[in-house]
């Protein structure tokens, strides 16, 4: 399953991310997190050091993944830029802030959208990329998301937060992605049933909602990962969102709302 993680910046797809992609570790499948923030962060939520981080070398921008000629192919890619991290997920890191100085990052994102392109079956169970802030990978002109089976937006409880979700969910669908959810995150007491309220008056379908802990902000500030149970809360959070990706019913109803907006599309061709 390929995910993608979107939403504002400062949201928490960050935490977030290392989240999920640690929770997948944990039941023993292999995660692949490729961070395509500028600013890399993902490392430290994985439980890396700075130095560490920012030792690591940046897959090539320009680069195709894929199975044809003056293509690499994805165990390469991994063999050769993936780095391991304490918790077991490998991390790819596909943008640094001095390629981003550097211009303009499309080479960067179409290398991910190659790389979510090609048949990682074999390298990855889950693959996860956490977006930089931002629409504009989603756009139907080499949307860097194309190939995701999942998009979660992650939002912070205010109106603002979940529009920007709401004016989402249709660009993820032009461009393909059969599953969009919303992930409400920073709960505090009172918001989950806000979440609840708006998201359905929006037309966001919700994934779960997140609730805030100040373990989470702590842990940045020492610029670790959250340390393995500080955040229960926020764990069984995390856990019910998984449940739900995994979930036959979920998946059945993607494959029927795929398939009626492939019938769709097929019908505005003929029509046009
Ligand atoms: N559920 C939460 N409870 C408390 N703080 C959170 C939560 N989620 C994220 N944060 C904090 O919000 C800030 C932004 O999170 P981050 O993951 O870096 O956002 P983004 O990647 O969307 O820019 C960080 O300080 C992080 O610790
Ligand atoms: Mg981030």
């Amino acid at each position: 399953m390929k995910v993608g993680i979107v939403g504002k910046g400062g949201t928490g797809k960050t935490t977030l991310s290392g989240l999920i992609c640690r929770a997948y570790a944990a039941r023993g499948l292999r995660v692949l997190a490729v961070d395509t923030d500028s600013n890399p962060n993902l490392a430290m939520s994985l439980g890396l050091s700075e130095e560490i981080a920012s030792a690591t070398p940046v897959v090539p921008r320009a680069l195709i993944v894929g199975g044809g000629s003056g293509q690499m192919s994805p165990k390469q890619v991994v063999a050769d830029y993936g780095l391991p991290t304490p918790f077991g997920v490998t991390l790819l890191h596909a943008m640094r802030v001095d390629q981003a100085g550097a211009g303009c990052t499309c080479s960067s994102h179409s290398t991910v959208r190659s790389l979510l392109g090609a048949a990682l079956e074999d390298e990855a169970d889950i693959t996860l990329v956490d977006m930089e802030a931002g629409l504009e990978h989603l756009s139907r002109s080499g949307g860097t998301l194309a190939y995701a089976d999942v998009l979660l937006m992650v939002m912070e409880p205010t109106v603002k937060s979940i529009l920007t979700a709401a004016r989402t969910v249709p660009l993820a669908q032009e461009l393909g992605i059969p599953r969009v959810y919303g992930v409400g995150n920073k709960a505090r007491p009172g918001d989950a049933d806000f979440y609840a309220t708006v998201a359905a008056e929006r037309g966001v379908p919700l994934a779960g909602v997140v609730p805030f802990h100040p373990s989470l902000g702590e842990a940045d500030r020492r610029g670790e990962a959250v340390p393995e149970g500080a955040a229960p809360e926020v764990q069984a959070a995390v856990d019910g969102i998984l449940e739900l990706l995994d979930s036959p019913d979920e998946e059945r109803d993607a494959l029927l709302a795929e398939r009626a907006r492939i019938d769709k599309r097929i019908a505005e061709l003929r029509g046009s």
